[in-house]
């Protein structure tokens, strides 16, 4: 009896206990509770020491948790295009991991060459996805510096020239991503525009150029698109560096636009502890602090965010204010993130993921020009097709730097030709020029071996040999992902092809009246031959389906539908920042501080070109069809508009050729009276429309307040003045299809 009684009452006791205990879970525990919640209860049971460690890295790409209380540790991955290969704890080299190959996306000029925000969802989904599923609580990307030099090595990263284009086109990227569970991290914040003396430019901008041009896009990204993670550039404004920058982090991102994320450094981007604590760092990365280059075991402890602000707390130097806000800030992602128990679970490398790659390829190819319809190929009427150039073989998706991928597959453009055109038409190929043969990046390689030890005229001549008979000749070259082409760490020395690549496009020229130069590059070239070849394709680093994506339009499978994110000078002179001398900049004395100074100030990119009457080899938003478009007339709900409501305008747009077609129409804004200078015009609007042969439809643009302010910087803020305005209506920033006024009172 004794002891049933014993036994029941432990059993009691046991029972109440695990109750209390339950009814005792934790709030930071518990999903039902306000995320705002659960930060402050996390926190309050944290110690001096664990939060210490929250704020810096542990290892190359991850930061702890709070193993004692279960909040997971934070995981970070590269990069835009692709989920980066793992690399070992405290290297850069390669982990050799057998099961992350995954999915290499088109570079973000090619997304936003497409223009289409949709395209830019679907994007962000299937990259977060990829992210998601290998576990990574934060996707190091989008980029959306504004492509202001074409000799910006990571030009290929970003999204163009224009700050609208690149602000409608980051939104649902971030949307996409963060769906999954996964945080993007919009980069490199900010005016991070050319690779050369990166780390130590300190960039001197008006605050008409920050605000109008090199900010909206994070600042949509983070009023917009939520974005959950910010990284901090390199460089230095107003002499700060950007990872600690009380302007930058402060002022704007965290006051001005209400950011609730966490800044993140940019791998080496922290110098200050002092700074890092007040000005807005809240998670420090890459720090190469006592020897971290080669990874001393406590280099961890080093970082400037780590021991040295510890012991500024125990001295009582400073207090914990700013330490307790970036831990809110970093629970909150965790809580958004690995800590949210309703995120999905991703998935890796799977045919969806490579069927949006080959539609964000083929729908961001443009076609930049087609005399006499050479294009598309016709496959009927033809025998012989030659391939020439070493980006028709070389692999894309290795290099590049912090973006480098190690994708399950690539197609190159032969192999993506030679399958379309099996059995149709006869493929021979000729390397035609030397390039780049090195096949591997930190350790991935591509298997490939491009050693050629011909000289240029024996590549010349094989190339010269196989086309003379050729239908057509497909030359494919362009840039690659090497040091001082479109690559991380450094800039181009000029806007010409590199390896001679001009020469062989003369010389095959001279033998073949259908030449179609297919440019692979992120970034403009200049085309001394553009006159001698009938058809010219912008066929961006296209990732995994590259081939497919590229045959596709060659054939006309698919009707290129890519419109320029950034204007193609004919020569470098031509581009306000060469023009006026301000890149890269001067070297300060006795420093090792660059001073930059963006002297075109807004003129950048088309502003620059048409405030100058240059006229560019391509423009910005320009790019061709297979059909034809026809405008008609515009209308206007009002010709006159006051700042609290909106006016719409709508076009009528006829597809008048004989196949499907997708156009993009562009509303530019011009104020044609303003008491501070404004460029000719500014985009304002966009909408990609897909219409059958024969079909009309009517594309309306709302013009509201925004459409028409500039920022008045004694004023500090947004204007929209008075007076006179007009809507262009173009299919392109040159090729203008329709004009009409209206006022603003
Ligand atoms: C690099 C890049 C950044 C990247 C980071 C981690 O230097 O600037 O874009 O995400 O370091 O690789």
């Amino acid at each position: 009896m004794k002891k049933q009684l014993l036994s029941g009452v432990c059993i009691f006791l046991f029972i109440s206990t695990l109750q209390a205990h339950c009814e005792r879970t934790p709030i930071y525990l518990d999903e039902t509770q306000p995320i705002e919640q659960r930060i402050e209860d996390a926190l309050s049971r944290m110690t001096l020491e664990e939060k210490i460690a929250m704020i810096h890295a542990q290892a190359k790409f991850s930061s702890p948790g709070v193993a004692r209380l279960g909040i997971p540790e934070i995981w970070c991955t590269d990069g835009p295009h692709g989920i980066r290969p793992e690399v070992l704890w405290d290297e850069w080299e390669q982990a050799k991991w057998t099961n992350d190959s995954c999915t290499a996306f088109p570079a973000l000029t090619c997304l936003a060459a497409t223009w289409d925000p949709q395209i830019s969802l679907l994007y962000g989904k299937s990259i977060g996805e990829e992210a998601r599923y290998r576990n990574k609580s934060i996707l190091l990307g989008p980029g959306v510096n504004i492509y202001r030099t074409p000799l910006n090595g990571r030009n290929f990263e970003y999204m163009g020239e224009d700050p609208y284009l690149a602000s409608k086109m980051v939104v649902p990227y971030i949307q996409g991503v963060q769906s999954n569970g996964v945080a993007a991290c919009v980069k490199h914040y900010a005016l991070n525009n050319n690779e050369k003396n990166r780390h130590t430019t300190n960039v001197i901008v008006d605050d008409r150029a920050l605000h109008e041009i090199y900010l909206p896009a994070f600042k949509a990204a983070v009023q917009e698109g939520n974005v959950w993670s910010i990284m901090g550039s390199y460089n230095l404004y107003k002499n700060q560096h950007c990872c600690h920058n009380q302007y930058l982090l402060n002022d704007i991102l965290k006051k001005e636009w209400g950011f609730d994320g966490v800044v993140i450094s940019d791998w080496g981007g922290v110098h200050d502890t002092d700074q890092a604590i007040t000005n807005g760092l809240d998670l420090e990365f890459g720090s190469w602090t006592n020897g971290l280059t080669n990874g001393t075991s406590n280099a961890y402890n080093n970082y400037y965010m780590a021991d040295p602000y510890l012991k500024r707390i125990k001295l009582e130097q400073v207090g914990t204010k700013e330490l307790d806000d970036k831990i809110r800030r970093i629970l909150r992602l965790i809580f958004r993130t690995t800590m949210n128990r309703n995120r999905p679970y991703g998935s890796f490398a799977t045919p969806e993921h490579f069927m949006a790659a080959r539609s964000i390829g083929e729908q961001g190819i443009v076609l930049l020009q087609n005399k006499n319809n050479v294009l598309p190929i016709n496959i009927a009427k033809t025998k012989k097709i030659a391939v020439i150039g070493e980006n028709a073989i070389k692999m894309m998706t290795v290099g590049g730097g912090s973006s480098s991928l190690k994708a399950l597959h690539e197609i190159s453009p032969l192999e993506g030709i030679k399958s379309r055109l099996k059995n149709k038409v006869e493929i021979v190929y000729a390397r035609g020029y030397v390039g780049d043969s090195s096949n591997e990046y930190n350790g991935v390689i591509t298997r490939q071996n491009l050693k050629d030890n011909r000289s240029a005229k024996e590549l010349i001549d094989e190339a010269i040999k196989i086309s003379q008979d050729a239908d057509y000749v497909i030359f494919i070259g362009g840039l690659n992902k090497s040091a001082g082409q479109d690559c991380e760490d450094a800039d181009r020395k000029g806007i010409e092809l590199p390896y001679n690549q001009d020469k062989v496009i003369e010389a095959l020229s001279t033998v073949n009246k259908n030449v179609i130069v297919v440019n692979i590059s992120g970034n403009a070239i200049a085309m001394p031959w553009v006159k001698k070849v009938p058809a010219i394709i912008q066929a961006w680093f296209l990732g995994s389906e590259a081939g497919n994506a590229l045959a596709s339009i060659l054939v006309g499978d698919v009707n290129p539908s890519g419109k320029l994110p950034f204007t193609f000078p004919a020569k470098l002179e031509h581009v306000g920042a060469h023009k006026l001398n301000s890149y890269p900049g001067v070297k300060r004395e006795n420093s090792s501080i660059i001073d930059e100074r963006y002297n075109e100030s807004i003129y950048v990119g088309y502003r620059w070109m048409e405030k100058e009457h240059i006229k560019p080899l391509f423009a910005f938003g320009h790019g061709l069809s297979y059909t034809t478009f026809k405008y008609g007339k515009p209308s206007i709900s009002t010709t006159q508009m006051t700042t609290s409501d909106t006016l719409t305008i709508t076009i009528p747009i006829t597809n008048i050729g004989k196949r499907e077609g997708a156009e993009v129409v562009q509303l530019y804004i011009a104020d044609k009276k303003s008491s501070l200078p404004r460029p000719i015009k500014e985009l304002k609007g966009f909408q990609k429309v897909q219409l059958a042969p024969g079909e009309t439809q009517y594309v309306s643009f709302i013009v509201d307040q925004n459409s028409l302010s500039y920022f008045n910087d004694t004023l500090h803020k947004w204007i929209a003045e008075a007076g006179e305005f007009e809507a262009i209506i173009g299919s392109s920033s040159e090729e203008i299809k329709a004009r009409i006024n209206f006022e603003l009172k």
